[in-house]
């Protein structure tokens, strides 16, 4: 996606270019977010941020997960990150995973081999994917109290 092109501000008023519409749609029909970023010099890719700007509506209560990898696994771009998603009012999952790849792999090129370089962090992502899998849950069950909500509603009414 290239820079924010739109001529208002997403939070106000209806896109004017189909791409966005195209990553609207793409995000409304999401159950959640999984936000899986390099670290750049403490902090977050500009392309992401950017993608992020695009929407507003969207994001909110929608339950995000946050990964970040790199020489120091991104702790400090998922900080960041957590407050852009605050602000946009989106459901943080509490546990990040941020993690951390070798000299080998990010200055000679080693290929990742996920089952030795990212086995440590096993406990961290099984913790991370069920409250992620929590924050689902409360989506839909939050989701069933408007439908029975609704249809009380509708028992009054007829
Ligand atoms: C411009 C630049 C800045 C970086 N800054 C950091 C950093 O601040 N902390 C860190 O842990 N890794 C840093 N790295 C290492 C990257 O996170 C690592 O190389 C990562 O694998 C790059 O991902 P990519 O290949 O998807 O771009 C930096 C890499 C680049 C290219």
């Amino acid at each position: 996606m290239g820079r924010v092109d739109e001529p208002g501000i997403p939070a106000l008023v209806s896109y004017s270019q189909p791409h966005t519409n195209a990553w609207s749609e793409n995000i409304k029909s999401a159950s959640g977010v999984v936000f899986v970023t390099p670290q750049y010099n403490w902090g977050y890719p500009a392309v992401l941020k950017n993608a992020i700007d695009h929407l507003y509506h969207e994001w909110r209560d929608k339950p995000v997960m946050i990964v970040t990898y790199g020489g120091h696994g991104g702790g400090r771009c998922a900080k960041q990150l957590r407050r852009v998603a605050v602000r946009l009012r989106m459901r943080i999952v509490p546990t990040s995973l941020a993690l951390r790849l070798s000299d080998a792999i990010i200055r000679e090129g080693a290929e990742l081999n996920p089952d030795r370089d990212f086995r440590s962090f096993a406990p961290q992502v099984k913790r991370a994917l069920s409250e992620l899998s929590d924050q689902l849950e409360g989506n839909e069950s939050v989701l069933a109290r408007m439908r029975r909500k609704w249809k009380v509603a509708l028992a009054v009414l007829s």
